[in-house]
């Protein structure tokens, strides 16, 4: 079973190729560039296909899924992308819908998207979601027509963007943001676990659609995770907590999304804002498929920040 995989630079994407690598299937790496970076290097030592397809320059995917059996899409736009043909609607609608449609006209017989677990719900409050649900309804739609299997993982959140600002703001200051009040609850969930799960569709395949939600095993809120971080990091002093009340949220994303005709920026921040209300103000609790814990990544990220800094030097009479 050849798998190419959209994104496979990203955070998910090393994890899938690898897991993927660690099964002996062969893998075609879908890369933006050629440009040398530790994610490439990773891909070629797993002994991936690297080719290079550049989504937000319209580049074909034809020569990244010859011969593929399978398509898995980890794309998503950055979030310093500003420009239009890099932001969500470009990249994590149109690209994916491009690459899910190439997909199908070279054969591929399933098809598995990475989307988020709030996406259905939080499309009618931010675009940032929809772009993302919009792909997920043309896929759909052009793997019925065609008769292909589609796969949709929805993840709550991983041991990356959120976990990771959260650990880095209170190994620098102690102090940690949250929205609101911090008492909505989450289970993130390590990508390496979503990467197993993805395997284990390939594996196992059944003839029906599937939408997975996926968490990790522990269920926390908000406040917990900034808490987490400070025992890892072995804080004594209490964590200066710092709230960005939901209403000053709202009142930016509405002077954002009233003003988002005169600019792409406004535009996207008024998504983004949108987005940021919705996850700081529900749970996120999907069914635990995960084993692995944040405590031990934090713990290895308290290691990783230990060996880094420099040793005192012994003082000399
Ligand atoms: N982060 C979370 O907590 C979270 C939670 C739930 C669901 N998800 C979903 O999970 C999936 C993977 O997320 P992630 O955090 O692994 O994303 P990520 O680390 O931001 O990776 C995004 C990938 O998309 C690629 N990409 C972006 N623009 C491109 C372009 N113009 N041409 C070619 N490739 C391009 C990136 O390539 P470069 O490396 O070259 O930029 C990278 O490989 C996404 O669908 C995301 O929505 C994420």
């Amino acid at each position: 079973m050849r798998v190419s995989v959209a994104g496979a630079t990203g955070y998910l994407g090393t994890r899938v190729v690898a897991a993927l690598r660690f099964r002996g299937m062969p893998v075609t790496a879908i890369v933006r560039n050629h440009v040398s970076s530790p994610a490439l290097r990773t891909l070629i030592t797993l002994g991936s296909t690297v080719v290079a397809v550049d989504a937000g320059r319209d580049e074909p995917y034809e020569s990244a899924l010859v011969d593929a059996d399978v398509a898995i899409s980890c794309m998503a736009s950055r979030n310093t992308g500003m420009d239009p043909a890099n932001d969500f609607w470009a990249i994590d609608r149109d690209a994916n819908i491009r690459f899910g449609v190439a997909a199908l006209a070279f054969g591929v017989r399933h098809v598995v998207l990475v989307a988020t677990f709030e996406g259905p719900a939080s499309r009618r409050y931010s675009e940032f979601s929809e772009a993302k649900e919009q792909a997920v309804d043309a896929i759909r739609l052009a793997c019925g027509a065609a008769g292909a299997r589609l796969t949709v993982i929805r993840p709550t959140a991983y041991f990356s963007d959120l976990t990771d600002r959260a650990f880095e703001s209170v190994a620098k200051s102690n102090r940690y943001t949250e929205i609101g009040d911090g008492s909505h609850r989450i289970n993130p969930i390590d990508g390496h676990d979503v990467a197993d799960l993805i395997c284990r569709q390939l594996e196992a395949p059944t003839l029906k659609d599937l939408e997975i939600p996926v968490g990790g095993p522990d269920i926390m809120t908000f406040r917990d995770i900034g808490r987490l971080a400070a025992a890892s990091l072995g804080r004594k002093e209490q964590l200066r907590i710092r709230r960005i009340p939901v209403g000053l949220l709202r009142a930016l994303a509405a002077l954002a999304g009233a003003t988002g005709r005169l600019s792409l920026r406004l535009r996207r921040s008024a998504a983004i804002l949108n987005w940021m209300i919705y996850v700081g103000t529900h749970d996120a609790v999907a069914p635990c498929m995960g084993e692995r814990r944040l405590r031990d990544a934090f713990a290895a990220k308290r290691l990783a920040l230990d060996s880094r800094r420099p040793t005192v030097a012994p003082l000399t009479p």
